[in-house]
C-alpha cells in the first residue's frame, strides 16, 4: 500500500482479562507479530495489567497503550491515574475520548483536550476517539457531529501536537454491533476529518495526522478497510481479544 502514514493497528481490551489472561494473549501476539515492521502495532490492556504485558513486550516491537489517563498530575484524585504512572510502564499511547466514555462517564469534548495536553506533556501519544451514533448519521449531522468533537477535542493543541495524535473515527452504531461501516463510508468520513485538521491547522498537519477507523474490524473486513486512501490503521475491540483474530487483522492489513 502506497501511503506516506505508517499503519497503526491497536487493540482495544476494554475491561477484559486477568493478568494471566493478558500475559497468554500477548504472548501468542509476540508468536505471531514478531517479524511485522510495517504496521505500528500497539495493545491496551487494563490499568491492572499493564506492569505485567509491559515487561512481557519490552523487547519487541509492540507498544503499549492505556485505556483512559486524567488530565491532572498526580495528587488527591481518588480512583485516577496520571500520565506520570503510565509512564513507569513505558506507555506510549493513551486511548482517549472513547465513545463509551464519552456516554457512561459523560467525558465533553474540553475534558478530552485537557487529557490530550497531558499526555502530550507527558510524551504519551493520544488516541483521540470521534465517533457519531445511529441516530445522528439517519438524521445527516455525521460531519456536524464529527467536526465538532474533533475540534473541542483537540482545541488548545499545537501543530506539533496534532501531528502526533492519533484520531480514531468510530461510528457508536458499528462499535462491538458487527456492523462495520462500509469502506466507502469510513472514507468520506476520514476524509472529511482530514479536511477538518487541515482548516484548524494546514495541509501539512492534516497529511501528517494517523487516522484510524474503529468499529466491528475483523479479519475479513481490515483489508478493504486499510486500503482506503484516508484509513491509516485501525481500532480494534471485540477482535483484538484473540490471538489469532488480532493478528490476522494485522497480518491482512500490510
Ligand atoms: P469493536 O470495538 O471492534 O468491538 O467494535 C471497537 C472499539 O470500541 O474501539
Amino acid at each position: 500500500m502506497n501511503k506516506d502514514r505508517k499503519l497503526i493497528i491497536a487493540g482495544n481490551w476494554k475491561m477484559n482479562k486477568t493478568v494471566a489472561e493478558s500475559l497468554d494473549l500477548v504472548k501468542g501476539l509476540k508468536r505471531e507479530l514478531s517479524n511485522i515492521k510495517e504496521v505500528d502495532i500497539v495493545v491496551c490492556p487494563p490499568f491492572t495489567a499493564l506492569c505485567e504485558v509491559s515487561k512481557e513486550i519490552i523487547e519487541t516491537d509492540i507498544r503499549l497503550g492505556a485505556q483512559n489517563m486524567s488530565e491532572k498530575g498526580v495528587g488527591a484524585f481518588t480512583g485516577e491515574i496520571a500520565a506520570e504512572m503510565l509512564k513507569e510502564f513505558l506507555v506510549r499511547y493513551v486511548i482517549l475520548g472513547h465513545s463509551e466514555r464519552r456516554q457512561y462517564q459523560a467525558e465533553p469534548d474540553e475534558l478530552i483536550s485537557r487529557r490530550a495536553k497531558a499526555a502530550h506533556a507527558a510524551s504519551i501519544k493520544p488516541i483521540v476517539c470521534v465517533g457519531e451514533s445511529l441516530e445522528q448519521r439517519e438524521s445527516g449531522v455525521t460531519e456536524q457531529i464529527v467536526g465538532q468533537q474533533l475540534r473541542g477535542s483537540l482545541a488548545g493543541l499545537t501543530a506539533d501536537q496534532v501531528v502526533e495524535t492519533i484520531v480514531a473515527y468510530e461510528p457508536v452504531w458499528a462499535i462491538g454491533t458487527g456492523k462495520t461501516a462500509t469502506s466507502g463510508q469510513a472514507q468520506d468520513v476520514h476524509a472529511f476529518i482530514r479536511q477538518t485538521l487541515g482548516e484548524m491547522h494546514d495541509s501539512g498537519v492534516a497529511k501528517r495526522v494517523r487516522i484510524q477507523y474503529g468499529g466491528s474490524v475483523k479479519p475479513g473486513n481490515a483489508r478493504e478497510l486499510m486500503s482506503q486512501s484516508d484509513v491509516d490503521g485501525a481500532l480494534v475491540g471485540g477482535a483484538s481479544l484473540e490471538v489469532r483474530s488480532f493478528s490476522e487483522i494485522i497480518k491482512n492489513s500490510i
